[in-house]
């Protein structure tokens, strides 16, 4: 076989400089030198190689580029460097120079334009969006569920997530599956993923849906976009729980909704409407165990809505957050499972069953809307990580998925069990309790309600951050009271936590007393 002649390898240019632009014409009356010079002076001053980091190429890869000899380059360069354009560093070459002359030049230079004093203009829909924040808090996104800060509201037990196991998955799938993970992917998600859920919500949610009707999306906040983008016009009413969860009512207001709240009574939402009252085309509630109140709707108020979304030909928004952690009898089944007319958008989320930051969620689409749903998705941001959508897909198929849940019911009806008990004896003759059958919170409402303005202080004062139920209120106008959340926390950080509140208010009664009597 003849030999392959080694190619000479192409020397790597690292300089970013186009020198290829460089003309010399050796015809002209300007020296080669004072040509090469102002034609690099000109690409530098063009200011695209002013970060201090672009190499220029020696002096003897440029003669030979050129076809020029090496000093009529030095040359060139020596006045460059004379002028501040070019820099030495030794042992490393040459490079351009951070601050070039021009800046100097112009610093003074009075500027051409007035500076703007009116204020940015922002969309109708910025201001829309409900603002919670505090002072000058600039995320919106993180819990303040931190270090020292305890009982926060609707935060699952993250570090409880079999991260071994979850990595272990991710780098079989990636093994397996390769760059095909690493590409744009479906719209509507993993179809491994699809029928996986498919099959969880149809086993254990009690609903009726094949792998087409699951869109995997970014969680419940995404799910509840999408739904309202679907189905409702800017200015189109939606019914939605009050006291809601609430991210539902930002993100309805971010679709450009109409936002009706409708109270809570004790089977769950209340259907009733004034006759001038517009009917909705889409009405969010969470049946299985109503966000914050804990109210688990009724069979027959199930029924009455569901008669009352095909009347008036709304769909319903079933959240079904959390409700894999029951505590008292069996899970019940969802209200999609009894849904004989497509009225109802089921959505799930495993951000309270495995943990928020995964960022994922799945709905369950009625046929007419699967397409819809899909064409919106593709043109919000396409698809979630399909690494993430494969590991899951596998974590749910090999049985992780379940007994996580399994495990993680049982060791939050011991921090629920354990709260409850710890709360009555030391907080008892300030709060009443009202225990809900499932879910990660529970609300404590105020025996004195002028205790109010000041038990908010001290929670926000010694890190003990259940919400006020008021946070949650659009026009309800409840009884004070507050959310603790008891899952993330263990018995110790619990009894931590209720010790150091219940302290703090006998110290602050104690002082209120002192002051009286001094008085
Ligand atoms: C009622 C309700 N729905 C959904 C979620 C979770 O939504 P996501 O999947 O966007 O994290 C929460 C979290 O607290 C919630 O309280």
């Amino acid at each position: 076989m003849p030999k392959r002649k080694s190619r000479p390898q192409k020397r790597r240019r690292r300089s970013i400089i186009a020198f290829e632009m460089i003309r010399l014409d050796r015809t002209a009356t300007e020296p080669l030198h004072e040509q090469l010079y102002r034609q690099i002076r000109d690409e530098l001053k063009s200011g695209r190689f002013s970060d201090g980091s672009s190499r220029l190429p020696s002096s003897r890869t440029l003669a030979i580029d050129r076809g020029i000899s090496r000093s009529t380059v030095r040359l060139a360069l020596s006045k460059l460097h004379a002028e501040g354009y070019l820099l030495s560093k030794p042992g490393s070459g040459t490079f351009v120079a951070n601050l070039l002359p021009e800046t100097f030049l112009t610093a003074d230079q009075p500027k051409t334009y007035q500076p703007i004093e009116r204020p940015i203009r922002i969309s109708d829909r910025v201001r829309a969006i409900p603002d919670g924040r505090v002072g000058n808090q600039f995320d919106l996104g993180a819990t303040g569920a931190g270090p020292g800060i305890s009982l926060v509201a609707s935060i699952p037990a993250v570090d409880e997530f079999p991260i071994a196991v979850w990595e272990r998955l991710r780098a079989q799938v990636l093994a397996k599956k390769g760059v095909n993970l690493l590409r744009y992917s479906s719209n509507r998600g993993d179809v491994d993923l699809r029928k996986a859920i498919a099959a969880y919500l149809c086993d254990f949610r009690a609903a009726h849906c094949h792998p087409d009707q699951i869109i995997v999306v970014a969680g419940m906040q995404q799910a509840m976009l999408i739904s309202a983008m679907a189905v409702l016009n800017p200015g189109e009413v939606a019914w939605i729980e009050d006291p809601c969860y609430q991210q539902t009512r930002r993100v309805l207001s971010l679709a450009g909704v109409k936002i009706i709240p409708k109270p809570i009574d004790n089977q769950g939402i209340v259907i009733a409407r004034s006759p001038k009252e517009p009917l909705p085309r889409m009405i969010y509630v969470t049946p299985s165990h109503q966000f914050p109140l804990g109210v688990t709707m009724t069979f027959q108020r199930r029924t009455a809505l569901l008669d009352f979304a095909r009347a008036h030909n709304a769909f319903i928004f079933e959240d079904d957050y959390d409700a894999e952690f029951r505590f008292v009898g069996p899970p019940l089944p969802s209200l999609q499972g009894i849904d004989n007319a497509s009225r109802v958008i089921y959505a799930g989320t495993v951000s309270k069953i495995l943990c928020p930051g995964l960022r994922l969620g799945y709905i369950v689409a009625p046929e007419q809307l699967i397409d819809s749903f899909v064409k919106i998705r593709s043109a919000m941001d396409q698809h979630s990580s399909p690494i993430d959508q494969a590991t899951l897909a596998r974590f749910i198929t090999e049985g992780f998925f379940l007994s996580h849940i399994k495990r993680m019911r049982k060791i939050y009806a011991e921090r629920r069990d354990f709260f409850i008990k710890q709360f009555n004896e030391l907080l008892g003759d300030r709060f009443t309790l009202q225990v809900p059958e499932a879910g990660l919170n529970i609300v404590a409402w105020l025996k004195r309600e002028e205790d109010f303005p000041m038990i908010k202080r001290i929670t926000s004062d010694i890190g003990v951050r259940p919400s006020t139920l008021s946070f949650f209120c659009i026009q309800a106008k409840l009884k004070p009271a507050f959310v603790f959340g008891f899952a993330a926390w263990t018995p110790t950080q619990i009894r931590e936590s209720l010790v150091k509140l219940a302290s703090a208010l006998s110290n602050r009664a104690k002082d209120l007393n002192h002051g009286r009597q001094s008085r």
